[in-house]
C-alpha cells in the first residue's frame, strides 16, 4: 500500500469517527478508551460505571450538586430556551396561549398533549367546575388552623388531607382514577386557596359558582360579600387568567423536581401534590413574588434604590425576582405580565411600588454586576404588584403561582408514571465521611 493510499484511508477513517455520534473518553488513569453513545445531545450517566481501574471498583459517576447540567427525564410537555428567552408549552409559544387561549384550555394542552376542540374544551370545563366543591369536613380541618396561619402552608396540609379523602386516588395506573384526581386537583385549589385566605380573614366562606370562569369563580370564592351574584370584573378576571397560563408550567423546576420525585415512590397525587407545593413556598421559587413585595416596601422610595443594589453588589442582600437558573436572558413571561400590570393599574390605579421596582430594573440592567451575571427580570418581578393592586395580601402570593401550576405538576406526574424508564428516583452520593470507627464509650469522650 502507498503513502497516499494510507493517508486517504487514515482520512476517511477520522471523517467516519468524526460523524459519529459517541463520545471517546480516554481514562488517563490506566489509559483505557470507552467510546460512549451520544443520543439526543446527551450521554448516558449510566453508560460512566464501565470506566474503573480496578474490576472490583464500583466505577465512574457523575456529581452535579443542584442538577447544574443532569437531565433526569425524556419529556414533551415545555420547552424553554433560556438563552433566546424561549417558552413553548407542548410546541404552543407562551405568547400565543397568553394572548389567545385560556387557562383552562392550556392546562388542557399540558395534561392531553394537544388544544382541546369546542366538545373536548366543554366537557374538560364541565368536568373541572363539577369537582370545585370540597368535604364539609375539609372546612372543620381549615378552621383548626390560627387566624394568622400561613395560606401555602394551609394549602400544603389540606391538599395533602386529601388523599385521606379519595381512597381511589391509590390506583395511579389506572387511567380513570388519575382522570378522576386530576379534575379534583385542577377544580379544588382555587376552592382550598379561597377558603384558606377566607378563614385569616374571619369571614364566611364562599362556595363555588358553576356559572362563572374558573378564574371568576375564584375572585368570587374571595372577593364576594352581600351581593346574591358576584359578577367579577372582566379586566381582573381576564388578568388572573393570564397570569394563571404564565404559571401552568415551566419544565423541570425545583417542584416540578420534586412532584416526580415523590411520585416516584408510587404514592398518590394529593401527597405528591402537597410536596410540590412545599417545594414552591421557598423564597427561591414560587415564595419569590412575596419577597420581591417585602423587597420593594423595605427599600421605601425611588431614592434609595442605589443604596440597595449597592448592597445587592457586596453580596449583602439578593435582588428577589431577579435572576433564573435557565433563563440568562428576559424572561418571556416577565415581558407579558409587564403588560398585564399595566392594564391592572389602569382599572385599579397605579401601584406606588412601580416606581422603585421600575428603577430597581433600570438600574441592575445597566449594570456590570448584573449583566457580567446575565440576571433579568423574571416572572416573580411584576406579579406582585399586580396581586397587590388587585386587592391580594401579600401572603397568597405563592398561592396564586400553586393554583395554575397544578396543571403542569400533574402532567409532569402522569408523564414521569407512564415512562417506562423511569423508577423510584434515587441519586448516588459521594462519601467524604469517616471510615469504620470503633464506637467509643460515653465516659471515653472528650
Ligand atoms: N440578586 C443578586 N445576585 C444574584 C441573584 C439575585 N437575585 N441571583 C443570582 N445572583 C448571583 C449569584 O450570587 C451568583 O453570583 P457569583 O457568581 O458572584 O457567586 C450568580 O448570580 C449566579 O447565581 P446562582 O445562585 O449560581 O444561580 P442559580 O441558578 O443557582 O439560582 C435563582 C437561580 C433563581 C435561585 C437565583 O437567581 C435567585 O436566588 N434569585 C432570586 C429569587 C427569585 O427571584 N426566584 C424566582 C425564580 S423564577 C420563579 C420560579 O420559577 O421559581
Amino acid at each position: 500500500m502507498d503513502s497516499a493510499t494510507t493517508a486517504t484511508q487514515t482520512k476517511k477513517a477520522e471523517d467516519a469517527s468524526a460523524s459519529r455520534e459517541s463520545l471517546t473518553i480516554t481514562d488517563n488513569r490506566s489509559g483505557k478508551s470507552y467510546e460512549i453513545p451520544i443520543k439526543n445531545g446527551a450521554i448516558r450517566a449510566m453508560d460512566l460505571r464501565q470506566i474503573k481501574v480496578d474490576p472490583a471498583e464500583f466505577g465512574m459517576m457523575s456529581y452535579d450538586p443542584a442538577y447544574n447540567n443532569t437531565a433526569s427525564c425524556i419529556s414533551k410537555i415545555t420547552f424553554i430556551d433560556g438563552d433566546a428567552g424561549i417558552l413553548r408549552y407542548r410546541g404552543y409559544p407562551i405568547e400565543d396561549l397568553a394572548e389567545k387561549s385560556t387557562y383552562l384550555e392550556t392546562a388542557y394542552l399540558l395534561l392531553h398533549g394537544e388544544l382541546p376542540t369546542a366538545a373536548q374544551l366543554k366537557e374538560w370545563t364541565y368536568s373541572v367546575t363539577h369537582h370545585t366543591f370540597i368535604h364539609e369536613s375539609i372546612k372543620k380541618f381549615l378552621d383548626g388552623f390560627h387566624y394568622d396561619a400561613h395560606p401555602m402552608g394551609m394549602m400544603i396540609s389540606t391538599i395533602a388531607a386529601l388523599s385521606t379523602f379519595y381512597h381511589d386516588a391509590k390506583d395511579i395506573f389506572d387511567a380513570e382514577s388519575r382522570r378522576k384526581q386530576t379534575y379534583r386537583l385542577v377544580g379544588k385549589m382555587p376552592t382550598i386557596a379561597a377558603f384558606s385566605y377566607r378563614h385569616t380573614l374571619g369571614m364566611p366562606f364562599v362556595y363555588p359558582d358553576n356559572e362563572l370562569s374558573y378564574p371568576g369563580n375564584f375572585l368570587n370564592m374571595l372577593f364576594r360579600t352581600t351581593e346574591a351574584k358576584y359578577r367579577p370584573n372582566p379586566t381582573l378576571e381576564h388578568a388572573l387568567d393570564v397570569l394563571f397560563i404564565l404559571h401552568a408550567d415551566h419544565e423541570q423546576n425545583c417542584s416540578t423536581n420534586t412532584i416526580r420525585g415523590v411520585g416516584s415512590s408510587h404514592v398518590d397525587p394529593y401527597s405528591a401534590t402537597a410536596a410540590a407545593i412545599a417545594a414552591l413556598y421557598g423564597p427561591l421559587h414560587g415564595g419569590a413574588n412575596e419577597e420581591v413585595l417585602h423587597m420593594l416596601l423595605e427599600i421605601g422610595t425611588v431614592q434609595k434604590v442605589p443604596e440597595f443594589i449597592k448592597r445587592v453588589k457586596a453580596g449583602e442582600v439578593k435582588l428577589m425576582g431577579f435572576g433564573h437558573r435557565v433563563y440568562k436572558h428576559y424572561d418571556p413571561r416577565a415581558r407579558i405580565i409587564k403588560k398585564v400590570a399595566y392594564e391592572v393599574f389602569e382599572l385599579m390605579g397605579k401601584n406606588p411600588l412601580l416606581e422603585i421596582a421600575l428603577e430597581c430594573e433600570r438600574i441592575a440592567l445597566e449594570d456590570e454586576y448584573f449583566i457580567k451575571r446575565k440576571l433579568y427580570p423574571n416572572v416573580d418581578f411584576y406579579t406582585g404588584l399586580i396581586y397587590q393592586s388587585m386587592g391580594f395580601p401579600i401572603s397568597m402570593f405563592p398561592v396564586l403561582f400553586a393554583i395554575p401550576r397544578t396543571s403542569g405538576w400533574i402532567a409532569q406526574w402522569q408523564e414521569m408514571l407512564l415512562d417506562p424508564e423511569q423508577k423510584i428516583a434515587r441519586p448516588r452520593q459521594i462519601y467524604l465521611g469517616h471510615d469504620t470507627r470503633q464506637y467509643v464509650p460515653m465516659d471515653q469522650r472528650g
